[in-house]
């Protein structure tokens, strides 16, 4: 293969743009051009949170691969590819057991820098610029391990895919793998986000009988419905605990609960409102504060599970592939969560539009 030199190209940090030197791909990686990137809440979150300076953020993405590494044999230049924050290098313990996608040598990155050899591939006049998740989006070209990015159909309009690459997938995948809901099922959804609507679109194919959406953002009622949300409640119309509310209008509590919000007081308000026997929570959100659960042992006595998620429970080179020809064969929905297409520069104002709680998703065209 050719020896792939420097490429110098526009980067967002700290919203500001920075021209960014990004390095060729080093073994078993490969250097992507981005085509287009939502912006997630997660990303807010963790610029909101995290002391990593400076950083390239962005991971919900799709590109096409410009060059590949040493030892690469799985992508060519020209593959369509999306990228994942979460890595599957199919050897390790957790990716040959069919109960986990928690990969022990591709999973989370948490540092900002690459998995195999900690350092990173973008810089500024000679300084290192951090990655975020093993991703970073947020620039016209990046890299990423060869078992963070997944390869899809060169049909797939990657426009619009870049959502399975995170929250889309994230929702459907708690509602199937996660909770496994099953037909005529009464779920909550705490949060109608993305992240939150896309479990609503999961329990609606799996025929849930009903199912109750809670947000404060009385806005996202009209959209939660084409999702398949039966009945909407804002906790700020009532003057009792929400989840009495939903205990009665479910009849005794609820089969699931998903909590999307990333409140971690959510959590516990989405275990008190899952019925007795059987009533499961999954989380899906990431908290920005207050890490620690609280939760009064009686729900555990009284049979209730809680169960934690990461990515829907999705191995993504092993399970993307055929969600995205799922999307192709309009067996799922993902255009719907588009709200707003903006250009690479004015992605300040989708954090501005997220922040206000107006957009679903915001698609970046780098
Ligand atoms: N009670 C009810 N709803 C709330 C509350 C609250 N206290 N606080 C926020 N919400 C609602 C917001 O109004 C919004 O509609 O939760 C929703 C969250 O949606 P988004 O901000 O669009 O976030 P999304 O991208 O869907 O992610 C949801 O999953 O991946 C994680 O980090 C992510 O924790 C976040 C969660
Ligand atoms: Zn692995």
């Amino acid at each position: 293969i050719d020896q792939p030199n420097v490429i110098t190209c526009k980067a967002g940090k700290d919203l500001v743009m920075e021209e960014v030197e990004v390095s060729p791909p080093q073994p078993l990686e490969i250097r992507v051009k981005v085509i287009c990137t939502s912006l997630c809440r997660t990303d807010i979150t963790a610029w909101e949170s995290q002391a990593i300076f400076p950083r390239i953020f962005g991971h919900e993405a799709s590109g096409i691969v410009e060059s590949v590494g040493e030892g690469v044999t799985e992508f060519v230049k020209g593959d369509h590819v999306l990228t994942v924050f979460t890595g599957e290098c199919k050897t390790c313990k957790h990716c040959e057991s069919k109960k986990s996608n928690m990969c022990q040598v591709l999973g989370l990155e948490r540092r900002g820098v690459m998995h195999s050899d900690q350092g990173t591939r973008f810089s500024v006049k000679g300084k290192p610029v951090y990655h975020y998740c093993a991703v970073s989006s947020f620039s016209e070209y990046t890299v990423v391990h060869s078992g963070c990015a997944v390869k899809v159909s060169q049909q797939a309009p990657l426009e619009k895919i870049c959502l399975l690459s995170c929250g889309v997938a994230a929702g459907l995948g708690a509602a199937w793998n996660v909770a496994d809901i099953s037909k005529g099922s009464i779920v909550v959804i705490f949060g109608l986000g993305t992240v939150g609507l896309a479990v609503a679109q999961g329990a609606k194919l799996r025929g849930a009988s009903q199912i109750i959406g809670v947000d404060i953002n009385p806005e996202k009622y009209e959209k939660a419905k084409c999702f398949g949300v039966t009945d909407f409640l804002n906790p700020n119309e009532y003057n009792e605990p929400i989840q009495q509310v939903i205990k009665r209008i479910s009849g005794g509590g609820t089969d699931y609960s998903f909590e999307c919000i990333g409140n971690t007081g959510m959590v516990t308000t989405a275990l008190q409102s899952c019925c007795d026997g059987w009533g499961l929570t999954v989380t899906l959100g990431v908290p920005k504060t207050n890490p620690e659960i609280a939760s009064h042992y009686s729900a555990f006595l009284s049979g209730k599970t809680l169960k934690g998620s990461l990515f829907g429970g999705w191995k993504p080179k092993s399970d993307l592939p055929s969600l995205v020809n799922k999307y192709m064969n309009r067996e799922i929905q993902v255009d719907e969560f588009i709200t707003h297409n903006l250009p690479f520069e004015d992605i300040n104002k989708a954090f501005t539009l997220m922040r206000e709680g107006k957009c679903l998703r915001c698609v970046i065209h780098m």
